[in-house]
């Protein structure tokens, strides 16, 4: 499909992005072992999370609407082919977490973006763990006698900590992860509200084996990295005043918020409140005002991984030389986004040129409608769409059909705000 986007003098109104994809596999995932029916309402709609309840399924498990049949710790049964993961690497990587703690064998697929992505950093602890793991083809678990690691991640990435500690819930003793950044907590807050002994300290979170999880009943909060579009696109076209209802705000996911804030975004949060033990508000947006430049660098790239292509876009507008560095993991998300950026934007008239892990971008540039590709990656679609309602002119993004994977009605939104 390609969307074809117009200029637009202000965005106005009231949205509610869809439910926290990361919350929303680790729901569908946790709620799976625990004790008893869970009831988890908004659980994303997006492609990826289908991903992961259609795994879920085919390892046993019942999933009616918001209803999640749980089977206890050891009530999982053998897939009876492959599970495919389809685009979603956190369903892959965390599904390989809980499958090498199995006494059954399974096999992971993807499509052709999910199959170049590396697998080599969660085989690697998991096999430290005693688990059988081997990629590719990814094939975890049929030794069921896992032992409890101190594991130091080379690359902060909340997939590889999740997957270890789901792995480390079966294990004897404890099992410790260690990061140089702490990323989103997600499934930590999460096992602790089931009752699983976690502990987080800093940049170092703990479980302990665990017998039993209870169930949820929670409310999926909005998901930050879908707003952070509208975060942008609020702040940069002229007279705007858009109210994300309900966002997820945890502290491990807002950076890019205060980042936005401190260089001239205008971002109020109102309505403070908690869902799923996880913090939530309504965030209200105007136009930015007195832009200044961006420097981002390793640490806090890892923060907002999800949020730099669309940061990207804000930097074309910044004036003065904005420098992202510190972010060589966008070479192998869904799409190298280093690469599809650079190329959307320079077709839009931007200067900015992509660097081995990052971008240096000058600005502000005029930018112009073109016709601009996705390369499939629902992330790119939505950042370019967001360039393409400052931009002069129409602008054609190809394959934008993409969006489904996080964010479905994301062309209805921006419809409903133009
Ligand atoms: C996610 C972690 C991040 C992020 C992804 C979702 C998660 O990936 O990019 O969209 O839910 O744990 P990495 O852990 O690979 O950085």
């Amino acid at each position: 499909m390609i969307a074809t986007i117009r200029p637009a003098r202000k965005l106005d109104g009231a949205i509610t992005v869809p439910g926290d994809k990361s919350i929303s596999h680790r729901a569908l995932i946790l709620g799976s072992i625990a004790s008893g029916d869970s009831h988890v309402r908004g659980l994303s709609p997006g492609g990826d999370v289908q991903s992961t309840a259609s795994c879920m399924r085919a390892l046993g498990v019942e999933i009616e609407d918001s209803r999640i049949g749980g089977r206890g710790m050891n009530g999982l049964r053998a897939a009876s082919v492959p599970l495919d993961c389809g685009n979603s690497g956190t369903t892959m990587r965390l599904l390989a977490g809980l499958l090498a703690a199995q006494g059954f064998e399974s096999e992971l697929t993807g499509d052709e973006s999910l199959s170049r992505r590396p697998m080599d950093r969660v085989v690697e602890p998991l096999r430290q763990m005693g688990a059988q793991a081997s990629w590719p083809p990814f094939r975890v678990g049929g030794r069921a006698e896992l032992h409890g690691i101190q594991y130091a991640t080379p690359v902060p990435s909340a997939q590889v900590k999740s997957a270890i500690l789901l792995a480390g819930l079966y294990a004897s003793g404890k099992t410790a992860v260690i990061e140089t950044v702490r990323t989103r907590d997600h499934t930590e807050v999460m096992l602790g509200a089931m009752g699983a002994d976690v502990t987080e300290d800093g940049p170092r979170v703990e479980v302990a084996h665990t017998e039993r999880l209870e169930p949820l009943d929670i409310a999926v909060p909005g998901d930050f990295s879908s707003a952070a579009f509208w975060l942008v696109a609020g702040g940069l076209v002229g007279r705007s005043n858009v109210r994300l209802l309900g966002v997820g705000v945890n502290p491990t996911r807002t950076a890019f918020a205060e980042l936005l804030t401190s260089i001239g975004f205008r971002i109020e949060r109102t309505n403070p409140r908690f869902e799923a033990n996880e913090p939530v508000a309504d965030l209200e947006i105007w136009r930015a005002e007195g832009l200044r430049p961006l420097h981002v660098n390793g640490g806090l790239a890892a923060q907002m991984i999800d949020e730099l292509p669309v940061l990207a876009v804000a930097a074309t507008q910044l004036p003065g030389t904005s420098v992202i560095s510190g972010a060589a993991e966008l070479r192998v998300k869904e799409s190298d986004r280093l690469a599809a950026m650079e190329a959307g934007l320079t077709a839009m008239g931007a200067d900015i040129v992509a660097q081995q892990d990052g971008w240096v971008i000058n600005g502000p540039r005029f930018l112009e409608g073109a016709r601009v590709d996705s390369r499939g990656d629902h992330r790119i679609a939505m950042a370019l769409a967001v360039a393409a309602l400052i931009a002069d002119g129409k602008t054609e993004i190809e394959g934008a059909e993409c969006v489904q994977i996080s964010y479905p009605n994301f062309f209805d939104h921006l419809e409903y705000l133009c």
